[in-house]
């Protein structure tokens, strides 16, 4: 089972930090600190990233096909009980869910296992990264913060993006607002690799998908929309009866580039579904769980292993800086 990892991934998040005091702050440190910044931060208690949001819960039933990818102990024949984190991008705590510096909406997953172990799945509702690694992930960050209160003409923003195209083609991506956190499509972005019972290993990316399908506001509407409309329209769509999504993995073939999370894999690759999602409730005491835990995209069971892309593998330790300053 997993619980090999948390300590794989301590002993990263230790080894960044040693080799940082002798140098500057490693790049996740540095990462968290712009996130704040760029936030008006210090906002204690809270994310310094994906700070607003809401925790719901329900339960995953695997289908058939799931057990071709992987053995993971989730995606063999019985139902796992779910805690979701349906949240705004950036660590403002009371961003207005309607405002384009909200996108993208984050979804985070946690299937409860046998003892008390457990497994993540931590996804964007967009397709690709703006950029491939963290070093440049923290260039852009500070080209952002740097154009705050600069005159200069280009601005550090507009160098930044001349220079890099993946990061251009992502700031001019549509932003559009949600009718609800669960009506539309999330995207795992990082790879993967699963491997099944018969030692089969496939890299794939998670697709998330509402049954119901996509749906997403007018411009009036979005203009006219509530500051909190998200988590009002969550409760109320959970009223009026469970919601549903799918959960698949679209796998690469020879050639995809599975450690650049800027790639976008043709639309054609094989999508297998691992199984329904369905969401029931809100979770009466959802602030104090998502403040007590850290959703962690490498926390895999046997059978689900992280690829060699950077930026997943950075992910984990800037989120244990930030879960460690908000406890
Ligand atoms: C180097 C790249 C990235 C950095 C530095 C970063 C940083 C962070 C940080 C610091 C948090 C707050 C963690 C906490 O306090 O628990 C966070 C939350 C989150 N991130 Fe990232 N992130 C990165 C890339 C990504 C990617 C590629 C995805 C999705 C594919 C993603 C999805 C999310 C989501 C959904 C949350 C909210 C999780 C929750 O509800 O607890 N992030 N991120």
């Amino acid at each position: 089972m997993w619980s090999i990892k948390p300590l794989m991934f301590t002993c990263l998040f230790v080894l960044s930090v040693t080799a940082a005091q002798a140098d500057e702050p490693p790049v996740e440190q540095r990462l968290v600190d712009t996130f704040s910044e760029l936030a008006g931060g210090p906002h204690p208690g809270y994310r310094v990233n994906h700070a607003k949001g809401i925790v719901v819960q329900g339960f995953f039933d695997p289908d058939q096909q799931a057990r071709q990818v992987s053995y993971a102990p989730h995606l063999q024949d019985a139902r796992s009980e779910v805690i979701v984190r349906f949240s705004n991008a950036t660590g403002v705590p009371d961003i207005n869910d309607a405002s384009p510096g909200a996108f993208p909406k984050g979804m985070a997953i946690r299937f409860l296992l046998a003892d008390e172990e457990y497994t993540d799945i931590v996804v964007l509702s967009v397709d690709r990264f703006p950029v491939s690694t963290p070093e440049q992930f923290l260039a852009l960050l500070t080209a952002i913060k740097n154009s705050k209160n600069s005159s200069a003409t280009p601005s550090p923003i507009e160098q930044f993006l001349a220079q890099t195209p993946a990061a251009k083609t992502f700031v001019e991506l549509e932003k559009p607002a949600p009718v609800g956190f669960a009506t539309q499509s999330y995207h795992g972005i990082n790879a993967f690799k699963f491997e099944n019972a018969e030692g089969k290993q496939q890299f794939g990316r998670y697709l998330i998908e509402p049954v119901g399908g996509s749906e997403f506001l007018t411009e009036e509407q979005r203009q006219a929309a509530g500051e909190d409309y998200l988590k009002q329209q969550l409760s109320q769509q959970l009223q009026q009866g469970p919601v549903k999504l799918t959960i698949s993995v679209q796998l690469a073939e020879a050639g995809d580039n599975v450690t650049d999370p800027t790639q976008v894999w043709p639309a054609e690759r094989r999508l297998v579904k691992l199984g329904t999602l369905t969401i029931d409730s809100v979770m009466a005491d959802g602030e104090a769980y998502a403040k007590a835990n850290m959703f962690n995209p490498l926390a895999v069971p046997e059978g689900i292993s992280p690829s060699d892309d950077p930026v997943l593998l950075a992910r984990p330790v800037a989120y244990a800086i930030s879960y460690g300053r908000r406890q």
